[in-house]
């Protein structure tokens, strides 16, 4: 297997430079080869059409650390089920995807590299054919019905959700979300909340541009609408047997899941103290300051640090939030958790390591749909 992934990655960096044109030609042959297979595509293939191809490249990249990549195959597997996959697409997919690098290798294709590129699809299919049949117990998406919709500011509205049947997830975690104004447009949203036994999970939700599914979620939708969601994800999960103290960080909406871990920790902690900062642009985006002030009252372990980094008025802390977090103390012996957009927490989790933290207690998941 090794001696494949290195004829796999030659046969990759050969057709980097033709990249946009292998993804053209191979959606191409997929859908005129498999047209049933259109359908479970968006209608519009956007500039993120190239994650499933990116995906299968990575994986080969991937294929000598299945440490890494059996789980995450695993995961993809799971979520699969909401479009519809099934076992026989896997090889429509392999078909399109060899013949589509085989068209762009420039005579250097060779029978033995296209045998390591069966070798290797056949052992991706079998792991993702196999993680879906285990999770077949599970329905492939669940329906959940809008039950309030509250816009906080202009552009963030948070959303409670009641799905049809019990939804599996720990706080923390992410669930991926369509709206019918967009078909088979999936986005992630980070779940607000720890389970309920009422079952409603919350989102909140800023609209980013002209964006589809954020822009469907703040201004169009309105309580009794129906949106499907996938199996939860994410690794932002706190640890119960730990001691450490916990320092919980959210830019924006990326309070959503630290609000969730909070949620979580009332239920069991006592002991363990838990700082929250909360950044925003404009002090008119502290959109959920009331309620975080409210459970700082109830909750003598828990404490609040809001900061505006673009408001010069600001009567409290100013500043970026890993300048903030910085000058409030020293968390090299904490459980660190971050969400946010990319560049915030790339600027986050770097301040952290650069104040001691170990990179095995900061955990995030990334405000990005693309997975590199
Ligand atoms: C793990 C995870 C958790 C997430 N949790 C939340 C959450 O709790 N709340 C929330 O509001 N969002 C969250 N997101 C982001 C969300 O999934 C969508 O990416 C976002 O709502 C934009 O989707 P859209 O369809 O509206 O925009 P698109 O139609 O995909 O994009 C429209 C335009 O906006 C740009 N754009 C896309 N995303 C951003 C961005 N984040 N900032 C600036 N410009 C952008 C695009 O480049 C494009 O030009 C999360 C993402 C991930 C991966
Ligand atoms: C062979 C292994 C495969 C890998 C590694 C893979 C990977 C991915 C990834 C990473 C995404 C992005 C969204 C997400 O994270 O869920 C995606 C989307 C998708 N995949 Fe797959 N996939 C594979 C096989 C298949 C097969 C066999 C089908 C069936 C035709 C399929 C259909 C889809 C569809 C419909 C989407 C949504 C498209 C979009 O949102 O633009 N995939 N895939």
């Amino acid at each position: 297997m090794s001696s494949d992934v290195q004829l796999l990655k030659e046969s990759l960096a050969l057709i980097e430079p033709a990249h946009d044109k292998v993804v053209g030609y191979f959606y191409a042959k997929l859908f005129v080869e498999n047209p049933g297979v259109r359908g479970m595509f968006p209608l519009t293939m956007d500039l993120q059409r190239d994650r499933l191809f990116r995906a299968l490249t990575s994986a080969v990249q991937g294929m000598d650390r299945p440490e890494v990549l059996v789980p995450m195959l695993q995961q993809l597997a799971r979520d699969h089920r909401k479009y519809g996959v099934r076992p026989e697409h896997f090889a429509a997919v392999a078909r399109a995807m060899i013949g589509a690098i085989k068209a762009y290798s420039w005579g250097e294709w060779t029978a033995e590299t296209e045998a390591a590129w069966h070798r290797t699809f056949t052992l991706i299919a079998h792991t993702m054919i196999a993680a879906a049949d285990e999770a077949s117990a599970q329905p492939p998406f669940w329906t959940a019905t809008v039950v309030s919709h509250e816009r906080r500011t202009d552009d963030i509205a948070v959303l409670q959700l009641r799905p049809d049947q019990p939804y599996p997830y720990e706080a923390g975690q992410y669930t991926t979300l369509e709206s019918p104004r967009v078909p088979r447009v999936w986005r992630s949203y980070s779940i607000a909340n720890a389970p309920r036994r009422d079952g409603l999970l919350e989102i909140h939700v800023r609209q980013v541009g002209a964006g589809w599914v954020s822009g469907a979620l703040v201004r169009h939708h309105q309580p009794g609408d129906q949106v499907r969601l996938g199996p939860a994800r994410g690794a932002t999960v706190l640890d119960r047997e730990s001691t450490r103290d916990v320092v919980c960080v959210g830019g924006g909406t990326g309070l959503s899941p630290m609000k969730a871990l909070v949620d979580d920790a009332r239920r069991w902690n006592s002991a363990r103290r838990l700082h929250l900062f909360f950044g925003v642009r404009r002090r008119e985006d502290l959109y959920d300051v009331q309620a975080l002030q409210a459970l700082t009252v109830r909750y003598p372990w828990l404490t609040l640090t809001t900061a505006v980094s673009h408001d010069p008025e600001y009567p409290g802390e100013q500043g970026s939030l890993p300048d903030v977090v910085a000058r409030h103390g020293d968390w090299q012996n904490h459980d660190v958790f971050v969400s946010g957009s990319p560049d915030m927490m790339r600027a986050t989790v770097a301040r952290f390591r650069e104040l001691g933290v170990s990179a095995d207690r900061i955990r995030y998941d990334v405000f990005t749909d693309s997975l590199y």
